[in-house]
């Protein structure tokens, strides 16, 4: 198997979902950096879009290729994201990269979310294997971090505690296991206080580009809007 291949493929076939004049939400991650790379090309060739970004990293990789990124908009009209994990019904784990807080806000703002992703990222048994990353504060994150445990999990602080979201909070990876009722465990680990965010994305995946060698897989879910 050839991920990159897979990354590259899925990426690219999201320009179809670009339109002229559209405010674009740009993801995080390896297979994004595809994209943001054509979407730069397809922009020096005529194309305009203004563009909203997930993360410092793709704001300054968008602004370096002259993309303009802008922190306020009225409206998104696509936003093109990838995922850690994804199952049949487009419930996402995402978080890998640290920058879920912002990814969330942007996914739901979003008209049409399009998720890009190499075919190991779907996991039709479920999600959760891969862990869920949590953003929280750093005011009393131990004790965030006991009552995220008390939920039936093992949580511990990324790289020690020395990972910085850019929001200045930590990131608890958390593992449950495969996660049975995904939309349940999102707002249950939201209550928690000192919580920020959860890494668990349900109802926001309008369609997946999956990435195979030599073409995609299109799977398009049933969101509620
Ligand atoms: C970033 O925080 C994540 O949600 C990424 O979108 C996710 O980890 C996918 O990244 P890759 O495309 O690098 O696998």
């Amino acid at each position: 198997m050839n991920t990159e291949m897979e990354k590259k493929n899925s990426a690219y076939a999201a320009l179809n979902y670009v339109k002229e004049g559209d405010v674009v939400g740009l993801g995080t991650g390896t297979t994004v950096k595809f994209f943001i790379e054509r979407l730069a090309e397809e922009i020096g060739q005529g194309l305009s879009v203004r563009c909203v970004a997930t993360s410092k990293n793709t704001e300054h990789m968008a602004k370096s290729l002259g993309i303009q990124v802008f922190d306020n908009v009225s409206k998104i009209d696509v936003d093109v994201d990838g995922a850690d994990e994804i199952d049949g019904n487009g419930n996402m784990i995402k978080g890998g990269g640290g920058a879920l807080f912002r990814e969330k806000i942007v996914a739901y703002n979003s008209r049409k979310v399009i998720i890009i992703a190499d075919s190991t990222k779907l996991h039709p048994e479920g999600i959760g294997n891969f862990g869920i990353p949590v953003e929280v504060n750093p005011f009393l994150s131990q004790n965030t971090r006991y009552n995220l445990e008390r939920l039936g999990g093992i949580c511990k602080f990324r790289d020690e505690g020395n990972f910085y979201t850019d929001n200045g909070n930590l990131i608890l990876d958390c593992h449950f296991g495969i996660i049975s009722n995904p939309v349940h465990m999102e707002q249950n680990i939201k209550m928690i206080p000192g919580v920020v965010e959860v890494g668990i994305f349900t109802n926001l995946a309008n369609t997946l580009l999956l990435g195979r060698e030599s073409n995609i897989e299109v799977v398009n879910f049933n969101r509620k809007q």
